[in-house]
């Protein structure tokens, strides 16, 4: 394990942590905490700590018919109704510790600007072209009906509300002249077909190449792979990146005439890029973004849902390969879906519990501690408030909480308040220290893989052979009979609670830097032994437990 980390986890290796842009559409839910966000900052708090430069961006994506869509229907403008997003969710971020080297939004005029130069130079390269084609057009309404703003019966799974951009119940990404018996969203009547102008990504110019890379991808998981590879086999599609409307990134050549925006799907990836090079102007180096994207030596993790699959693992590579110089990306861990009492978790249908609301009902490190536990990594998961309080209260608190407020208690009580000794330790105690470092080895790992339920089992594991040592070696009574075997034994119990919360510091930010004052600060993987000596006052409890009773009553939605 520990030459597996050395020879792949060498330190000052710039990692980019891409995090897929929410739609600044309508409040997020636990789905997507879940499904990005948070594993994103567990991984990049862990590749902090083993001593890579990380960089973790991500911003608000305000463009696209979800947001006008939703805009039109609440009677505000687009940019009223993405602000008002894009400040609860910098809110909401905060309030969970998701550590950004930079949260933005693609309404900014670097984003505008760096994504014209993408355009024009795979207009240049000859991977952009023009085609007519003919769309839908609400003449009741007087204008065309891109995407979302077209919803119809799904040609795959026959779901009945799927819209014009994907089939929300089979994931599938569609194009509007798919659906069966399309509906206009706007007016509900049926649309008829009219010829109309855009540009187009040539995204077949891509497919030797990017089938032959997707065959290079090594420790890709099976289920991103398997899809990847397949959209490739049945043939790319050039695909339109333009719409009609007039919310949206403009076209930096005015051919097309009025009324035409760049495709939010062709605009918002670029996002990654953008917001690297505004974070960099930000540092006073405005040149510091080239190490994550052009560096040999340089690692990018992008951490989506895995709806968002072609767009990160065809689409954005193919743009970047048309663009030419930057890296493509090193691993797209998609996650499956959050569903939530059965139902996919998902703001548009209001389903499930918002970010905000899970906030109201828990600690912020009990929900990530729940939502780490579950994470949909390799299949769905299922998600209840109850089970989210049955995992704090016989896990994170039973297990973690209870074993620090324990030895920190003892030590406070037993050892005079101040960190015992290393000397004399026994066979039994090594062992659990032993156990200890094997845990972080193992956790780094996982992490590494991106494997975050099992590095957070990995780590409770550790804690539950604390829990466990303490039970054999009952120091509480030999403090009476044998003060200094007492003392040996808490140091160690104090020695293995020091490692065990390095095991889960990325995942617990708020109880974790709660403990800074007494076992000093996290900032690096490995367990450091206290100096002896240094004082240990008396604790208050990490987590409270939650009141199953109230939690339940008051749970609205069933
Ligand atoms: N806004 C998209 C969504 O919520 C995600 C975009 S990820 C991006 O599904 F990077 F491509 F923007
Ligand atoms: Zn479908």
């Amino acid at each position: 394990m520990a030459d597996e980390q050395l020879t792949d986890q060498r330190a000052g290796t710039p990692v980019l942590v891409a995090v897929a842009w929410p739609y600044a559409s309508g409040s997020r839910h636990l789905g997507h905490l879940a499904g990005a966000y948070l594993p994103a900052d567990v991984y990049a708090r862990h590749q902090r700590l083993v001593g890579n430069r990380v960089l973790m961006v991500s911003g608000s994506d305000v463009h696209g018919t979800p947001i006008t869509v939703r805009a039109d229907a609440e009677g505000v403008t687009p940019r009223e109704l993405s602000d008002r997003y894009h400040a609860e969710f910098v809110a909401d971020w905060e309030r969970l510790g998701i550590s950004w080297d930079l949260y933005t939004s693609t309404g900014t005029e670097n984003h505008a600007a760096v994504t014209h130069d993408i355009f024009l130079k795979l207009l240049r390269n000859g991977h952009i072209d023009r085609r007519s084609s003919e769309q839908y057009f609400d003449a009741e309404a007087g204008r065309f009906l891109p995407d979302r703003y077209i919803e119809g019966t799904c040609p795959h799974c026959d779901y009945a509300e799927a819209r014009g951009d994907q089939c929300e119940d089979c994931g599938r990404t569609l194009d509007p002249e798919e659906l069966l018996d399309p509906r206009s969203k706007i007016t509900g009547s049926s649309p008829e077909l009219r010829s109309t102008e855009h540009f187009y990504l040539r995204l077949s110019d891509f497919s030797d190449e990017l089938a032959a890379w997707l065959d290079t991808r090594e420790g890709w998981r099976r289920h991103v792979l398997n899809f990847s590879k397949g959209w490739v086999e049945e043939g790319l599609h050039d695909r339109a990146i333009t719409r009609d409307l007039d919310w949206g990134v403009d076209l930096p050549v005015d051919d097309l005439g009025p009324g035409k925006r760049i495709y939010v799907w062709f605009e918002a990836v670029i996002g990654y890029l953008s917001a690297s090079m505004e974070w960099a102007q930000s540092t006073g180096q405005p040149e510091a973004w080239r190490a994550w994207w052009e560096g040999d030596d340089a690692r990018s993790v992008y951490f989506i849902g895995k709806d968002n699959i072609p767009f990160h693992t065809i689409i954005w590579p193919g743009m970047l390969l048309g663009y030419g110089g930057l890296n493509l990306p090193t691993d797209v861990p998609a996650n499956q879906y959050v569903t939530f009492k059965g139902g996919k978790a998902s703001a548009s249908r209001g389903v499930g519990l918002t970010i905000g609301a899970g906030l109201e009902m828990f600690q912020a490190d009990a929900l990530r501690y729940a939502l780490a536990a579950s994470l949909p990594e390799q299949s769905d998961t299922d998600l209840s408030v109850d089970e989210i309080g049955r995992r704090v209260n016989e896990e994170l608190v039973a297990t973690w909480g209870n074993l620090v407020n324990r030895v920190l208690s003892m030590v406070h009580r037993t050892c005079d308040g101040a960190v015992p000794g290393a000397s004399g330790r026994t066979p039994e105690d090594l062992a659990l220290l032993e156990v200890v470092d094997e845990a972080l080895d193992t956790a780094g790992s996982q992490i590494h893989r991106v494997e975050l339920r099992a590095a957070l089992r990995t780590g409770m594991g550790a804690a539950a052979a604390a829990n466990a040592y303490l039970n054999a070696t009952e120091p509480w009574k030999l403090a009476k009979v044998d003060p200094e075997r007492a003392n040996v034994v808490l140091g160690t119990a104090l020695a293995a609670v020091v490692g065990v919360r390095v095991a889960l510091a990325p995942y617990l930010p708020f109880s974790t830097s709660a403990l800074d004052d007494v076992l000093g600060l996290v900032d690096s993987w490995e367990r450091r032994e206290l100096s002896p000596g240094s004082p240990i006052g008396k604790p208050t409890p990490l987590f409270a437990k939650v009141d199953m009773d109230v939690l339940l009553s008051e749970q609205v939605d069933g």
